[in-house]
């Protein structure tokens, strides 16, 4: 067979690790695929640093338009990021007939249903397995292992980045900017870590997910998102003191004319599966009402991890770019006439129990107030813990009963107004993904 021959965006972490993994494990990847795997081009920025990583082999040029209007390159890989550039060239790429494969999750998630409509129209494959969860083979799980379900939910972590913080703000006691340099280092944040600790990656990531679990269109900036900026050490503490872990959890779940899908912190009882997820890695749970629950763990950022996935993806095209394209796996999971376009379920509705932390006066009058006012909201709730400051005041830790999300946020504003309570009130939801 002749070689798959390839041309990349990009020759950073994800990059520089495809072209480590591709030549380090060419003898296995080719009795797999049945076909070599040759790099042709590269493009980057800086073709001094790339010359270093590839030698005099590959054809180098800083144009990736170059790139992607070569004849002789089969496809693409876009290992680049962004979402303006990035979508115009794998576009471009793929009006020349080739295939891309992409670690890209901002790219899908906001341009997913252009891509694939044009991907669709040409008859070329758009591979994204490194864009969720990098080392974990979820999507071929959605779209392949699982295609007998009917998906009722999925959720999982599935940010490295905000992970790794948590955890060693948490285990380590390492501060916020501490780790998330730390994180950045290592290769797993974003080029703006912003969307790691936004909650904005695994929303895309959520997207994606969502879209191969239930077969329906899921518009990014509608997607409720929370990060972990606002938590603080303190509040981990707390968790861990009432037997719980704070985890970025991403939640999507199918309703009968809805589906619900939402990022944010969230309080997991430490013996949940999930709670025991740390650093870097990440992992995700769906649960199908045939197979019940099934859980995958594995590395969420990284090197030679994302690796993994692109060039899993890479043999999934050389086995099938021969293939009509209506025989190959749809591209999320669901055959495009058959994608719906349900609705988001607006967060109002949505329900769940929340871990509050009020500073307030440690008086009976006051914590009593404290209670009175979440009752009127409907708010069943008890005091867990009383941490004390130095002022005579106290943190006070407050679990509530599960309520709908409209009546918590008129409650806040209500506590927030109580002379005894100072500053912001801290509210998690507690989550158990039943
Ligand atoms: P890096 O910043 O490490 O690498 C980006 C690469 O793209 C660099 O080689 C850079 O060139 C090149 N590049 C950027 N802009 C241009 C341009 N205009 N023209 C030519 N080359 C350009 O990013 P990552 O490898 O970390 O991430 C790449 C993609 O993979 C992103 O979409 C990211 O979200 C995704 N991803 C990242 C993971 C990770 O763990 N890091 C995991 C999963 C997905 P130069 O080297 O010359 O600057
Ligand atoms: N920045 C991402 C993360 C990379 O930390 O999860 C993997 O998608």
């Amino acid at each position: 067979m002749p070689p798959l021959r390839i041309g990349m965006l990009g020759l950073g972490t994800v990059g520089a690790g495809t072209w480590r993994v591709l030549t380090r494990n060419q003898r296995d990847i080719v009795a797999r695929s049945g076909r070599p795997m040759e790099i042709v081009a590269v493009a980057v920025r800086d073709l001094e640093r790339a010359r270093r990583i590839v030698g005099g082999a590959v054809a180098l040029t800083t144009d990736p338009f170059d790139l992607v209007n070569r004849a002789d390159i089969d496809v693409v890989v876009e290992v680049m990021g962004g979402t303006t550039l990035a979508r115009e060239l794998v576009l471009q790429a793929i009006a020349n007939g080739k295939h891309v494969v992409t670690a890209n999750k901002a790219l899908l998630a906001e341009h997913g249903a252009e891509i694939f409509a044009a991907a669709e129209a040409r008859g070329v494959i758009v591979a994204y397995e490194a864009a969720v969860a990098v080392s974990i083979p979820i999507i071929k799980a959605l779209r392949e292992g699982l295609v007998a379900n009917r998906i009722a939910w999925v959720a999982g972590i599935v940010n490295g980045t905000s992970n790794f913080i948590l955890t060693e703000m948490g285990s380590k006691g390492i501060g916020y900017a501490n780790a998330l340099k730390d994180a950045q280092d290592q290769g797993f944040a974003e080029a703006d870590p912003r969307f790691d600790v936004e909650g904005t990656d695994a929303a895309h990531k959520l997207c994606l997910l969502a879209a191969n679990a239930f077969g329906t269109q899921v518009p990014f900036a509608e997607v409720h998102t929370e990060g972990i900026t606002e938590l603080e050490a303190v509040d981990l503490a707390c968790a861990e003191a009432l037997g719980y872990r704070i985890k970025l959890l991403g939640v999507a779940r199918r309703h009968d004319h809805s589906v619900e899908v939402r990022v944010h912190p969230a309080l997991l009882r430490s013996d949940h599966l999930l709670a025991g997820v740390d650093g870097s890695m990440n992992a995700v749970m769906v649960h199908g009402d045939a197979s019940g629950t099934t859980l995958y763990y594995g590395a969420g950022a990284g090197s030679e991890q994302t690796a993994s996935a692109v060039i899993a993806d890479l043999v999934d095209v050389a086995r099938s770019a021969a293939c009509d394209p209506s025989e190959r796996v749809p591209h999320r999971a669901f055959q495009s006439h058959a994608m719906a376009d349900l609705p988001l379920r607006p967060m109002a509705d949505t329900t769940s129990a929340w871990y509050l932390r009020i500073i307030c006066s440690a008086t009976p009058t006051a914590e009593r107030a404290l209670l009175r006012t979440l009752a009127r909201f409907g708010l069943q709730a008890r005091i867990y813990g009383r941490y004390a400051q130095p002022d005579h005041s106290a943190h006070h830790v407050v679990l509530t009963q599960p309520v709908a999300y409209a009546a918590l946020r008129r409650a806040l504003v209500s506590l927030e107004q109580l002379p005894a309570v100072q500053g912001k009130v801290r509210a998690v939801r507690v989550e158990t993904l039943e």
